[in-house]
């Protein structure tokens, strides 16, 4: 690690499970604490098999166990600024994916609300296994942090994906990780996000599929880089991101007067919400009764609250999606240049593993001058790269 000054300081919870590659932590552990990180190791029971405690000691860890006084599992949780998983067996990733908290390991995983990064290990076959692939994509999507695992020959003797990332490789991804969080410190920044509910009368209405995770994402990637990050969600299922100051929100009106009731030095503005263009022009105040065979509802245009935000005079950096069904490139430009912004987002909607409610998507990215199509992805990650292009772009105040 060549800047000391991004792991100074840093405090390192490593777990340690039963793999072979255990024994290569202390170099691990060595490395870190050379950078100026502070490490506290905790030992699956399995762990000890290839790793003796006594060695990373030596190098500097603090050993921690269950038999600690007090609550070492929420000592822990709140002390970390990550947790780091290496090497992270396929049983791991699976007691992770389901949320067990039966050792001080994965215990601590559910209190905390640092970061969590975990580098794999496993035979080839364990890691490509379908049981394994759900787990992964479950932990991407829940914003987890992958190194590796890389490629090449195995304890077992076979050869391909499943290696533990080396110890230099590891440190190298924390040093970049570190190395971009924080870029956005204490930037204001507001997100909009899922869908808006449109009243007919009290009992029902016109909505879209957005599950809001695209924008949540987009939320928690901004405050993993310190923004500070207002989230103005419609309705959906999920939680608020850690460090994200939500508010809930039914109706595009609605969502305008937050969005609105927060212009005052707002730096950053990203439109992920599925916002109804149109509204029923009336809420009936009581339920509609059925009576002749056809019911025809006129519906009046909806403000834009992306275009609006856009004109503001002086303005965020504004960032829009687009949801496509055809023509994505095209339609995204138009949509850019017609409401003034920054930069789009394009994703295709009713194709699989994009768009509404996947946890996945593919998306187009595109500016004045540049358009790029950008491999599918978890929206936990495209959301951080989305972040580390608006950190590129974003005017130094
Ligand atoms: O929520 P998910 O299930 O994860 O799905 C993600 C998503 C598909 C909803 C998301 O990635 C996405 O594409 N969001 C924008 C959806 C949309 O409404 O696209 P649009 O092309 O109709 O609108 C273009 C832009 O204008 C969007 O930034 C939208 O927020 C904004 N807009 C639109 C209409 C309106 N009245 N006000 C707005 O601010």
């Amino acid at each position: 690690m060549r800047d000391k000054a991004r792991a100074q300081g840093r405090r390192v919870v490593l777990g340690i499970t039963g793999g072979i590659a255990a024994y290569k932590t202390p170099e691990l552990v060595r490395r870190l604490r050379t950078a100026g990180a502070v490490v506290r190791a905790v030992l699956s029971q399995s762990a000890t098999r290839f790793v003796a405690p006594g060695a990373l000691a030596a190098v500097g860890a603090e050993l921690v166990d269950d038999e600690d006084r007090g609550m070492p599992h929420i000592d822990l949780a709140r002390w970390a600024d990550i947790v780091l998983i290496a090497p992270a067996t396929a049983h791991l990733l699976a007691r992770l994916a389901m949320g067990a908290a039966d050792d001080l390991l994965t215990t601590l995983c559910l209190a905390t609300e640092a970061p969590l990064c975990v580098a794999p290990a496993m035979n080839r076959v364990m890691w490509e296994h379908p049981a394994t692939r759900a787990n992964h994509a479950q932990l991407l999507e829940r914003g987890v942090l992958f190194v590796g695992p890389g490629a090449g020959p195995q304890a077992c003797g076979e050869n391909g994906p499943g290696r533990m990332s080396e110890p230099l490789e590891i440190a190298a991804f924390l040093e970049r990780f570190w190395g971009e969080t924080g870029a956005l410190r204490d930037i204001p920044a507001l997100v909009t996000a899922g869908p808006t509910y449109e009243a007919l009368d009290p009992a029902r209405g016109f909505t879209n599929r957005s599950s809001g995770k695209m924008g949540y994402a987009v939320a928690a990637a901004l405050a993993e880089q310190g923004a500070q990050v207002v989230l103005v969600s419609g309705p959906t299922a999920l939680a608020a991101p850690p460090g994200v100051h939500r508010i809930l929100v039914t109706s595009a009106i609605e969502m305008r007067e937050a969005v609105r009731a927060h212009r005052e030095g707002l730096r950053l503005f990203v439109g992920a919400a599925a916002v109804a263009d149109y509204r029923p022009e009336t809420m009936a105040p009581q339920k509609l009764k059925k009576q002749a065979d056809t019911l025809t509802v006129t519906f009046v245009r909806n403000p834009d609250i992306l275009a609006e935000v856009a004109q503001w005079q002086p303005r965020p950096f504004t960032v829009g999606f687009a949801a496509e069904t055809e023509a994505l490139e095209d339609h995204a430009r138009a949509k850019l240049e017609k409401k003034g912004l920054d930069l789009i987002v394009a994703n295709p909607v009713g194709e699989p593993g994009a768009g509404f409610g996947t946890d996945q998507n593919r998306v187009t990215v595109i500016n004045k001058d540049r358009t790029v199509a950008w491999a599918a992805a978890a929206k936990t990650e495209i959301a951080r790269q989305l972040v580390r292009e608006i950190i590129k772009r974003l005017p130094r105040n």
